[in-house]
């Protein structure tokens, strides 16, 4: 069993990832307000955490490369630090490239999903940060296995996907959403090869999407013109 997976994205017009290059908001719209959306859509889904990828959480995480004092780790056995009953924050980040230096980001308390090639003295860091990770298997593309540890290991029954868009392609590919929750802010971006918020660039080539229906659930404008959108995803049998 793995967890509900739900794609949590925000975007312009035309499906670009960055808000930074989003047309500014109309006179009389409040830009903070507009994006605030983001988080208090997120909670209403009341989810054990959030997943992103390597790009996004080194944008969020704060620490430096160090030589740990400890021992370096020579298994490749899950481990799970103190999480104190918080929600995860979750990275995909399979050459273990994110340094984190504190054991959560904004309160969650941080898994890291990594492949089994990685730096053994890169888990002593993680350990001694008071960080939790897992393997997802010897090259880290095991997106599958990885999250049916997440259900069996830290109990997650439900959790966001939140970007950028090559992760969320990749989930797309597994077959891994089961939702899309779309944001759709009054912006557009309008550059020809500008990333988008689903952005699969594995090498078979392959539509991530193909074999998969999506089905409208729920359509919302929010204050200052924001809509929100949820789709349903199916399997074609
Ligand atoms: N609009 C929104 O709602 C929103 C939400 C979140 C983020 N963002 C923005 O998105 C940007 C980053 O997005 P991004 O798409 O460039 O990067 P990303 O999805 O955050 O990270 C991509 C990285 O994830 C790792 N990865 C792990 N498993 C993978 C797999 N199976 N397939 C492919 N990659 C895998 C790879 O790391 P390695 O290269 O180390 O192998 C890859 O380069 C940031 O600027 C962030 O601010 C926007």
């Amino acid at each position: 069993m793995r967890p509900f997976i739900i794609c949590h994205m925000v975007t312009s017009i035309d499906g670009r990832l960055h808000p930074s290059r989003f047309t500014a908001a109309a006179s009389r719209l409040s830009a903070s307000q507009l994006a605030s959306h983001y988080e208090s859509v997120a909670e209403q889904f009341e989810a054990d955490g959030w997943i992103v990828g390597r790009k996004t959480m080194s944008e969020m995480a704060k620490g430096s490369e160090r030589a740990a004092a400890s021992k370096p780790i020579a298994t490749r056995e899950p481990y799970l630090a103190d999480r104190k009953d918080r929600n995860l924050a979750i990275a995909i980040d399979p050459k273990g490239r994110v340094h984190y230096g504190k054991d959560n980001i904004g309160g969650d308390h941080i898994v890291a999903v990594l492949a089994e090639a990685v730096a053994d003295s890169y888990l002593a860091e993680l350990r001694e940060d008071g960080v939790s990770y897992i393997f997802a298997g010897p090259e880290g593309d095991d997106l599958s296995g990885a999250m049916a540890q997440l259900a069996s290991l830290f109990g997650a029954k439900k959790l966001l996907l939140e970007g950028g868009g090559i992760l969320n392609g990749a989930f797309l590919r597994h077959r891994l959403i089961d939702e899309f929750s779309t944001l759709i802010y009054p912006a557009v971006d309008g550059v020809a090869g500008t990333p988008s918020i689903i952005d699969y660039n594995g090498a078979d080539g392959r539509q991530p999407g193909a074999g998969q229906t999506l089905r409208l659930i729920g359509c919302e404008a929010l204050d200052g013109g924001m809509v929100w959108l949820r789709h349903a995803v199916g399997v074609i049998s």
